[in-house]
C-alpha cells in the first residue's frame, strides 16, 4: 500500500500507529500553566475541573427517563448563555445501559419548535416509537420513545440528538445531545471514567446562540466556542498512574477533530461500535463529526493538554469559500498529573474479535454518490446524494431484509463528508483501494474529497425505513440525506 493511502486510511478508521511517543517529563516546561492557554469567551481567572454530566443507569433491565428540551439560561465557558437543553443543561445526562435493555424516553418538548429524538449508533428498530427519524414533536407536545436493544447490542459509545430534517444544524449548535453507554460484561478496571462530550458554538454578545450564514451553511459551521461537557479548557486532574478510561463524542456540527495528548500515552479501546482485540497505542484519533472513541490513558506525571491537532476536510469548489480556518488546532482541555503514584491495575483481557462479515457473499452490491452543485435557491449550493436532494416520501435504497449489502460510497466534490448510516451496521472493507484487514465497524466513515469507501452493511435486523447522510449536519439539512427501506 502506497503511504499516502496507508496514512490517510489510519486516520480514517481512527488511529496512527503507535511508535515515537514520547512520555514522561520531557515537553512539560514548555505547555506552561494552564490559565495562559485560556481563550475568548472564558471570562475570569480560575480554571474549572471538567465536569461530568448526569450519569442514569438502568436497573433490572430498563432505564426509563424523562427527556426534557427546553431553552435555558445556563453558565457556559464563564458567561451566561441562552442554550437549547435538554433537562435543563449542556451535553444533556448520560445514558448507561446493556446489550438487551430497554431504552424508555419521555420527550418533553417545551421550545417553540418542532424537535424530535435519534439514537445515533444504536442498532434498534427505526420503526413506530422507536429510532424513528421521521418523527416530529411538536412544540408542547411530549413523545414515548422506546428503543430496545438487541442481547448481542455491541458494546461502545453511543449518543443522542434530535434529527428534525432542516432543524438538526441549529438544535445541536443550540446545545442539544448526550451521551449513551453500552456496556458489555467484560468491563476494563479503570481509576475513573470519564465522558467528553465535545461541541462547538458560538455565543452573541447578549448570551444568544449565533445563527449560521449562507457561506458557513455551505462549509459547515464551526463554532467560536470549543466545549467539553458544556466547559471552556477545563482541566482534568489524576495522579501519576491512575488508569482512566475516556469516552469521547464529537458533537460538533461540523468540525473534525484529530485528536492528541502529546505527553501523554494514549491507548485505543474503539470507535464507534467497533472494538479493538486489545488496547493499542495511537499518536491521534480523527473524530469526524457524529464519530465517537473509547480511550484508555493510563497518566504520566506532568502537566499537558488534550488538543486537536487540526485536519484539512477541504474547500467548496476551488477554494472559492476559504476554508483556512476550518477545524484548525485548539487546545481542548488541561490534564494535570500529580500527587504520589498509585500502583498499575491489572491486566485487560482479550477480547473476541468483533465479528466479521466477509464470511459471505454479499447479496446485492450498489454504489451511492454524495453530490453537491450549483443552482439552489439565491445561487447557493445544493447538497444531495446521487444529485437528488432529501425527499422522506421517496425511497432512494431499497433493500431485502435479512441480507447484507456491499455498498460503494463515493465522494467526487471537493470537500470531505462523513457519511451516516442509522441503525444497521457497517462494516468499512475497502478505502480508496486500500484493503481493511480487521473488522473495522463504524457507523460515521469519512469519506475524503475525490476518495471513496467500500462498506458491508448488515441488514439482518430491524426491517423498516431510516436515513442515510453526511454528519456535517448543515448539508444534511441543505438535503444530503438519503431513504433506505428495508423490507420483504
Ligand atoms: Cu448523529 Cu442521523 O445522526
Ligand atoms: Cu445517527
Ligand atoms: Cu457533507
Amino acid at each position: 500500500m502506497s503511504s499516502g493511502i496507508s496514512r490517510r486510511q489510519s486516520l480514517q478508521m481512527g488511529a496512527l500507529g503507535g511508535a515515537g511517543i514520547v512520555v514522561g517529563g520531557i515537553g512539560l516546561s514548555q505547555t506552561g500553566p494552564p490559565w495562559t492557554t485560556r481563550r475568548a469567551g472564558d471570562r475570569g481567572g480560575s480554571v474549572s475541573n471538567l465536569v461530568q454530566p448526569e450519569l442514569l443507569r438502568s436497573e433490572k433491565g430498563v432505564l426509563r427517563t424523562e427527556l426534557v428540551v427546553s431553552r435555558t439560561e445556563v453558565e457556559l465557558a464563564g458567561v451566561t448563555a441562552q442554550m437549547l437543553t435538554y433537562n435543563g443543561s449542556v451535553p444533556g445526562p448520560t445514558w448507561h445501559v446493556r446489550p438487551g435493555d430497554r431504552l424508555e424516553v419521555r420527550l418533553i418538548n417545551n421550545l417553540d419548535e418542532a424537535t424530535n429524538l435519534h439514537t445515533h449508533g444504536l442498532a434498534v428498530s427505526p420503526e413506530g416509537n422507536g429510532d424513528n427519524p421521521f418523527l416530529s414533536v411538536g412544540p408542547g407536545e411530549s413523545f414515548d420513545y422506546l428503543f430496545e436493544l438487541p442481547e448481542d447490542h455491541p458494546a461502545g459509545v453511543f449518543w443522542y440528538h434530535p434529527h428534525l430534517h432542516g432543524a438538526v444544524a441549529d438544535q445541536i449548535f443550540g446545545g442539544l445531545y448526550g451521551t449513551i453507554l453500552v456496556e458489555d460484561r467484560d468491563e476494563v478496571p479503570v481509576s475513573r471514567d470519564r465522558v467528553l462530550v465535545i461541541s462547538d458554538t458560538t455565543l452573541t454578545d447578549d448570551g444568544g446562540v449565533a445563527p449560521a450564514s449562507q457561506g458557513q451553511i455551505m462549509m459547515g459551521r464551526e463554532g467560536e466556542l470549543l466545549l467539553v461537557n458544556g466547559q471552556s479548557q477545563p482541566q482534568l486532574a489524576a495522579r501519576p498512574g491512575e488508569r482512566e478510561r475516556w469516552r469521547v463524542v464529537n458533537a460538533c456540527t461540523s468540525r473534525y477533530l484529530r485528536l492528541a495528548v502529546p505527553e501523554q500515552d494514549p491507548q485505543l479501546l474503539g470507535v464507534d461500535a467497533g472494538h479493538e482485540r486489545s488496547p493499542r497505542q495511537v499518536e491521534d484519533v480523527l473524530l469526524a463529526p457524529g464519530n465517537r472513541v473509547d480511550l484508555l490513558m493510563t497518566m504520566q506525571a506532568g502537566t499537558s493538554e488534550l488538543v486537536t491537532l487540526g485536519y484539512d476536510r477541504g474547500g467548496a469548489m476551488m477554494g472559492m469559500m476559504g476554508n483556512r480556518d476550518l477545524s484548525g488546532p485548539a487546545t481542548l482541555a488541561t490534564v494535570v498529573v500529580e500527587g504520589d503514584a498509585v500502583t498499575s491495575l491489572g491486566q485487560i483481557a482479550e477480547r473476541l474479535p468483533d465479528p466479521d462479515l466477509r464470511d459471505r457473499e454479499p447479496d446485492n452490491r450498489r454504489q451511492i454518490t454524495m453530490t453537491m452543485g450549483m443552482g439552489g435557491m439565491g445561487g447557493g449550493m445544493t447538497f444531495g446524494f446521487d444529485d437528488r436532494r432529501f425527499d422522506g416520501e421517496r425511497i432512494d435504497q431499497s433493500v431485502t431484509a435479512g441480507t447484507v449489502e456491499e455498498w460503494l460510497i463515493q465522494n467526487p466534490t471537493t470537500m470531505d463528508h462523513p457519511f451516516h448510516l442509522h441503525v444497521w451496521p457497517m462494516q468499512v472493507i475497502e478505502d480508496g483501494g486500500t484493503r481493511v484487514e480487521e473488522p473495522t465497524w463504524r457507523d460515521v466513515i469519512n469519506i475524503p474529497a475525490g476518495g471513496w469507501v467500500r462498506v458491508l452493511v448488515d441488514f439482518a435486523r430491524h426491517p423498516g425505513r431510516s436515513v442515510y447522510h453526511c454528519h456535517i449536519l448543515d448539508h444534511e439539512d441543505a438535503g444530503m440525506m438519503g431513504v433506505v427501506a428495508s423490507g420483504t
